[in-house]
């Protein structure tokens, strides 16, 4: 009888301690964050059919001035020539070598733009959200910074006024709040000029032709087309596009390697911030890159499979410890009345 009390009360401490006061730990040391917008809901529709064969021709005059197209047979627009111009004579040899051209070239992109390395625009259709793609297009930095930078912020203004005490602490959160939002305009800027002279149709001719030259591509590629301008995943040697002395020049500091990222954040961590940097890092200087919502788990999952090569035997084994503890428990009982029945 004794025996039964002490595993009620045990059980009865337990569930106390997973029902009430886990879940209050786990939401004050795991703030609740809203979770990633696949929709891109602050942006506007660009609705309609775009003209492949149109688009081809727009995309000729508006865009291979910086970015190459190789499934379409466009290259980078940089020749030998310049490279040897820039950098001397002594490079030439080197330059028949793929991966040194393509180095160098890169280096000598960036260098021109002070900004990241313009990406191949091969796949960009099956990587990139269809709706984020049309307005990346016509207002690169309004997309892919300003727009959720403001939204965020705006939000956090309408908690704190709701909160405050006068009408001078309302006064003084409006003004900081709008002068907080000049500074990051002024500081984040896409150096993709914004192209405000096409017309809606004009982008949809053009999504529709880079839509007709896209493949789907696995995770590894997919973060090299989206993200590999700024980051490396070194224990999969893929390096940086851009050098990295252009991109701390550029955004302000080096971008992180992402082998280990998804130890160190963690899956729900990385699926809203690839979503949305400002929704969780306020004022990033990492641009929202408008991935879609299959991209960014081919991303995680691969960041997964080089980060966390062991998770899969992790929770494999969880089952073998559950068994194993069972058939112990068994054991440890069945010896247990052994021993009192030679006592009674
Ligand atoms: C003056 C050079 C230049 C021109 C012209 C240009 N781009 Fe870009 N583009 C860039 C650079 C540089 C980036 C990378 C920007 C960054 O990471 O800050 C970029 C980024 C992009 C991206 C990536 C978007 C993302 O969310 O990561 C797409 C897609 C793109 N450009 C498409 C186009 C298309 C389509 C055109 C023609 C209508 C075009 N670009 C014209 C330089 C250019
Ligand atoms: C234009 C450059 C650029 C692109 C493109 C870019 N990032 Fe970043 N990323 C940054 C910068 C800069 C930071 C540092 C941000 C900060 O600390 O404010 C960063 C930070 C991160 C972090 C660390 C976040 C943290 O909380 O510290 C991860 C993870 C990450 N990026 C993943 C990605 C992935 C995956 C992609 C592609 C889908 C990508 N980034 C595309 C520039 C970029």
């Amino acid at each position: 009888m004794k025996e039964l009390k002490i595993l009620a009360l045990l059980i009865g401490l337990t569930l106390i301690t997973y029902i009430g006061i886990e879940p209050i730990a786990h939401a004050v040391m795991h703030p609740h964050m809203e979770g990633p917008d696949f929709q891109y809901q602050d942006l506007k529709a660009i609705p309609g059919q775009g003209d492949a064969v149109k688009g081809k021709e727009l995309t000729q005059m508006n865009c291979t001035y910086c970015h190459s197209i190789k499934a379409d047979g466009v290259p980078k627009p940089v020749t030998k020539e310049d490279l040897i111009a820039k950098y001397g004579r002594s490079i030439e040899k080197s330059l028949s070598i793929q991966m040194t051209f393509d180095r160098i070239s890169n280096r000598y992109l960036s260098e021109m733009y002070t900004a990241a390395v313009p990406l191949d625009l091969s796949n960009v259709a099956s990587v990139f959200d269809e709706k984020y793609l049309k307005h990346f297009i016509k207002d690169p930095a309004g997309t892919a910074f300003e727009s959720t930078f403001i939204l965020h912020k705006t939000k956090k203004m309408h908690l704190d006024i709701a909160k405050a005490k006068s009408e001078e602490q309302i006064e003084k959160i409006e003004t900081t709040t709008a002068a907080d939002i000049s500074t990051f305009k002024a500081k984040n800027k896409i150096s993709m000029p914004a192209q405000s002279h096409l017309t809606s149709q004009d982008i949809n001719d053009i999504v529709a032709y880079l839509k007709s030259v896209s493949k789907p591509i696995d995770g590894r590629e997919s973060l090299a087309l989206a993200c590999g301008r700024c980051h490396g995943v070194a224990y999969d040697k893929l390096e940086p596009t851009t050098p990295s002395k252009i991109l701390n020049k550029y955004l302000g500091m080096v971008p992180p390697d992402l082998s280990m990222s998804i130890r160190s954040k963690g899956h729900e961590y990385l699926t809203i911030f690839l979503n949305d940097p400002q929704k969780v890092l306020i004022g990033s200087s990492m641009p929202r890159v408008g991935i879609s919502e299959e991209t960014e788990s081919k991303i995680v999952s691969y960041l997964e499979s080089v980060g966390d090569s062991k998770k899969e035997d992790r929770d494999s084994l969880g089952m073998w410890v559950i068994l194993y503890m069972t058939i112990f428990s068994i054991l440890a009982y069945l010896w247990k009345r052994k021993i009192w029945k030679e006592v009674h």
